[in-house]
């Protein structure tokens, strides 16, 4: 009798255990709450990481506040500054994520108040792992801890990163984060920075604002034997990427690196427009304090912005490739189109978009405004080109005439 009951009782347990496991499961992967639609254009901002990397703290994100909203970025439309690793410290008692008092002695809310009052937005970084990327604090096991504390501190932004993960799942685990986020009584953007690796093209749009496609970039134009991904390199690695991309909903080819000094202004001009084209986050990466003319003219092309802003929020694809010479095509809203010649080789070169490759009839007439040069031609027919320097592009915005 009794070893009966006993084999009933297993019986149960394992019935139970196997009618359960699918369940949880999906209640992990569950998320009822909606997205905050805080990201309908691609998120603009700075972030600390690609200048400063560890060496924040309170008086650098002031400074760069102070510089975003005087410099004529913020009227450009630059919102969000973000500190990346190493502003944590670790945690207290009950769990609770602290700062670095040494580097912020004022906390994390006085800062936010502050970025706040300027008419920005503020955001931070953590990471789905056990530690950071630079081994501080990470948020597993603190997911609706942390984020309750975000939203308290005033934050806008997370930046949530990958290191330290072990064998977690990456869907599951940006979902918890997302989950915490959605639950924390604050509107936060979720940028997922995964790195790619395990198609966050496929849950990120449910999970996240914007989701990192490839390991980091560095400020050079292609890779070199000790550099990983340069500028080049990472653009190639979106050029079949462009479905997924739709407001709420980004691909991020990874922060801006226009300004640092490893690449000529030729070069970041192309930076600056390919990225507009991909529809990717304008994160910043310079200092902001001591930008140059060039810099600035190029991080505040309001034309580039406009097409990186567009609101069909299509991301734009490579129309050709003929060994150096790319064309690049974006549908914009309203019928009309971005269009790039990028010119990869070392001299310069007379390149020209066809209307077929717009889909627009050969004789069509339109009027095609050059981005950069800020020069309008009227009436063309056919197709719009001209000689385009060594690494650089010629980038214009193409309408239909009546
Ligand atoms: C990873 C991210 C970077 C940056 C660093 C910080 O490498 O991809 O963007 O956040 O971590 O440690």
């Amino acid at each position: 009798m009794h070893a009966l009951l006993r084999r009933a009782a297993r019986a149960l347990t394992l019935l139970c255990f196997v009618a359960a496991a699918p369940a949880h499961a999906h209640e992990t992967l569950k998320l009822d709450a909606p997205k905050p639609n805080v990201a309908p254009t691609p998120p603009m901002g700075w972030n600390s990481w690609n200048k400063f990397a560890c060496n924040v703290s309170d008086q650098l994100i002031r400074q760069q506040a102070d510089a975003m909203a005087a410099s004529g970025m913020k009227d450009a439309g630059y919102q969000y500054l973000v500190i990346d690793d190493c502003w944590q410290k670790n945690r207290d008692a009950d769990g609770n994520i602290q700062a670095d008092p040494q580097r912020f002695p004022s906390g994390i809310k006085a800062l936010a108040d502050y970025v706040h009052a300027k008419g920005l937005k503020f955001g931070l970084y953590s990471d789905a792992g056990s530690l950071t990327c630079e081994g501080r604090p990470g948020s597993a096991g603190h997911e609706f801890q942390d984020a309750r504390q975000y939203a308290k501190w005033g934050v806008d932004y997370l930046k949530y990163d990958w290191c330290h993960t072990g064998t977690r799942n990456a869907e599951a685990a940006y979902t918890i984060m997302a989950k915490a986020l959605r639950a924390s009584g604050r509107d936060i953007v979720l940028s997922i920075c995964e790195w790619g690796t395990d198609h966050p093209e496929r849950w990120g749009p449910a999970v996240g604002h914007l989701w990192r496609t490839t390991h980091d970039i560095y400020d050079g134009w292609e890779s070199t034997k000790d550099r990983g991904n340069g500028m080049t390199n990472i653009l190639d690695m979106q050029a079949a990427r462009g479905g997924v991309s739709a407001p709420n909903a980004w691909n991020d080819p990874d922060m801006l690196e226009v300004g640092n000094g490893g690449m000529t202004t030729t070069e970041y001009e192309s930076h600056f427009s390919l990225w507009a084209m991909l529809a990717a986050p304008l994160i910043a990466g310079n200092d902001l304090t001591k930008m140059d003319a060039d810099t600035l003219r190029i991080l505040t092309n309001k034309d580039v912005i406009a097409v990186d802003q567009d609101p069909l929020g299509q991301q734009g694809r490579r129309a050709l490739k003929e060994g150096d010479l790319e064309v690049w095509v974006r549908a914009l809203a309203g019928g009309e189109h971005a269009v790039v010649l990028f010119n990869r080789g070392k001299t310069p070169a007379d390149m020209k978009v066809a209307w077929e490759q717009l889909q627009l009839p050969a004789d069509q007439k339109a009027d095609v405004k050059d981005l950069w040069s800020k020069k309008v031609t009227k009436g063309v027919r056919g197709s719009y080109g001209g000689k385009v320097a060594s690494h650089g592009v010629i980038m214009v915005r193409i309408k239909a005439a009546q």
